[in-house]
C-alpha cells in the first residue's frame, strides 16, 4: 500500500465539488510542492462524503522508459507519448522560451528567471536567457530537459479514473504560472499576458500532435529511466 504512494505526496480527490473549487483546490495543492497526483472522477457519481481514496494508482513509481502501447494506458506512459509529441519548432512558435524573461520579484529586486534558471537544475525548470550567448543551443537543451519531466510535474500532468484508478486524460500542470504565488519561499511573479498566451500555445500545439498520435518514440531527447 505505501509502495503504492510512492512519489505521491498527497492524493486528492475533487469529487463533489464544482469546478471553481475543483480549481481552487488544484490550485492550492500545486503550491504545496511538485508530487502530487490530482484524482478527478470519470463520471461523478457522489454525494458527498467520499473522502478516501483507496490505493488509487500509482503515479510515480516505475522504470524507465515505457513507449509503445498506442493509445497508453498509464499516467507514465502519457506523459512519455506526450512529451514525444512535443516539438522545438512548436516551443519556439508559441514564444515558449520568453518566459524565462518574465521578472519576477526576489529580495526587492527585479530579476528575471533565467538568473536562477539558466541551468536548468533549480526544481528541474530550465528557463535560460534566450538572447543569451549560446541562446539557441541553451533553448534546444532546455527543451529536450522539459519534455520528458513526467517526474516533476513540470508541464503536464495526468488525471485518473476515480473508479478504479486507471489513466485517463494529459492536462497541463501550470507549474510555470503558478508559482511565483507567493505560496512558498520562491520569488514571486504574476506570468504576463504574452507568457500565459505561450503556455497555452504550446499545450494546444502539442496536445493536436498528441491526440493524433503516436508521435515518434524514438524523438531525440527521449527520456532516461527516472
Ligand atoms: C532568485 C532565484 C530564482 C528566480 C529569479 C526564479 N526562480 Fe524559480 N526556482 C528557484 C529555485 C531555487 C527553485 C527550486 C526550489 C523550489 O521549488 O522552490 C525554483 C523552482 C521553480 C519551479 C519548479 C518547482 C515546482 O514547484 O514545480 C518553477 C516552475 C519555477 N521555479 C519557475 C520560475 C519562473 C517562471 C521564474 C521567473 C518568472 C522563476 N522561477 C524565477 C529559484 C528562482
Amino acid at each position: 500500500m505505501l509502495g503504492i504512494l510512492i512519489g505521491i505526496a498527497a492524493v486528492v480527490l475533487t469529487v463533489g465539488l464544482g469546478l471553481g473549487s475543483q480549481q481552487e483546490v488544484g490550485a492550492r495543492i500545486s503550491a504545496l510542492g511538485s508530487n502530487l497526483l490530482i484524482v478527478s472522477p470519470g463520471s461523478s457519481t457522489t454525494t458527498g462524503g467520499g473522502t478516501t481514496t483507496g490505493g488509487g494508482t500509482g503515479g510515480g513509481g516505475g522504470g524507465g522508459p515505457v513507449d509503445p502501447a498506442w493509445p497508453p494506458t498509464t499516467g507514465q506512459a502519457a506523459m512519455e507519448a506526450f512529451g514525444d509529441c512535443m516539438t522545438l519548432s512548436d516551443w519556439i512558435e508559441s514564444g515558449m522560451p520568453l518566459i524565462a524573461t518574465q521578472i519576477a520579484e526576489y529580495q526587492n529586486n527585479n530579476v528575471p528567471c533565467y538568473s536562477c534558471h539558466q541551468s536548468g537544475t533549480e526544481g528541474s525548470m530550465a528557463l535560460p536567457d534566450p538572447n543569451g550567448a549560446d541562446a539557441a543551443a541553451d533553448v534546444e537543451a532546455a527543451f529536450e530537459q522539459m519534455r520528458y519531466m513526467y517526474s516533476s510535474f513540470g508541464l503536464i500532468r495526468w488525471s485518473v479514473n476515480l473508479e478504479d484508478g486507471s489513466y485517463k486524460d494529459i492536462a497541463p500542470s501550470y507549474r510555470l504560472r503558478d508559482k511565483g504565488t507567493g505560496q512558498t519561499n520562491h520569488p514571486t511573479y504574476e506570468l504576463n499576458a504574452a507568457n500565459l498566451a505561450a503556455l497555452d500555445q504550446w499545450y494546444a500545439l502539442s496536445r493536436a500532435r498528441f491526440d493524433a498520435g503516436p508521435c515518434d518514440p524514438a524523438a531525440p531527447g527521449d527520456p532516461p529511466a527516472p
